[in-house]
């Protein structure tokens, strides 16, 4: 199947056109989790930076589902509809409805649905086991798309927290919405993540923790490639 555009950033174009060299280590894999809005993307894009990888946002496969689903009118409520939904070859990536509240909360909906995750499986683990390595983020990368991964970050903040980050996403696409509303919104994401029965947001055994409650995204980037180094520098 054809890789969808949407899962790569700038960090896979450097790495594929980089002269292929011996290497003093083996291509590291980097799992990287979190609950909604705690920045595991921006700590994610800012690792396969620094380690010149490939880097897949897996949340983005989730939510073109939702889109797919949303837009023809389909029923969240149905397993079925959803899996129906789960060709996502047509979704422009550059959607901006990807990245909607909305698309958001049908994302972590259908994402409770076993033959969804079923259906994405492939994909995700195919990309982990390029021979150039790989950076994953998502909510079940560490525990279940990639058990040996070679470092490991479980990234959180407290939902107050992560309730003003998104408000501030949200207001830097014109989107006004009040903080209590998203607090909410997050709160209910947490729980439906968390609580489904199937991968379920959760810490894996050996990952890092790392809680940038009260963090800037500098420190909290610094503090994710310090944590990373440890772990690579025992492969
Ligand atoms: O990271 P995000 O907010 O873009 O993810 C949207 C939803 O997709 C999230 O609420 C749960 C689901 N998801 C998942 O179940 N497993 C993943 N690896 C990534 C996302």
């Amino acid at each position: 199947m054809t890789e969808p555009a949407f899962i790569h950033d700038s960090a896979n174009e450097a790495h594929s056109n980089k002269a292929k060299g011996p290497r003093v280590r083996p291509a590291p894999v980097i799992a990287v989790d979190g609950p909604a809005a705690s920045g595991k993307g921006t700590i994610a894009r800012a690792l396969a930076r620094r380690f010149d990888l490939p880097h897949m946002d897996t949340g983005m496969l989730y939510r073109a589902v939702a889109l797919n689903l949303w837009r023809w009118g389909g029923d969240p409520a149905h397993e079925f509809e959803a899996l129906k939904a789960c060709d996502v070859a047509a979704v422009d990536p550059e959607d901006p409805e990807l990245r909607s509240e909305v698309v958001g909360g049908i994302a972590s909906r259908v994402s409770a649905y076993p033959a969804v995750r079923a259906a994405l499986l492939d994909r995700q683990r195919e990309f982990a086991a390029q021979p150039g390595g790989a950076v994953l983020d998502g909510r079940d990368i560490g525990t279940v798309i990639c058990p040996d991964a070679d470092a490991k970050l479980y990234v959180t903040a407290s939902a107050e927290v992560r309730a003003e980050r998104r408000l501030g996403e949200l207001a830097a696409r014109g989107m006004k919405v009040h903080l209590d509303d998203v607090l909410i919104d997050i709160k209910a994401r947490d729980e439906r993540d968390a609580g489904r029965e199937v991968a379920p947001l959760a810490k894996a055994e050996d990952a890092d923790l790392l809680d940038t409650s009260a963090m800037s995204v500098e420190e909290a980037v610094a503090a994710a490639i310090l944590l990373v180094e440890k772990r690579l520098a025992k492969i």
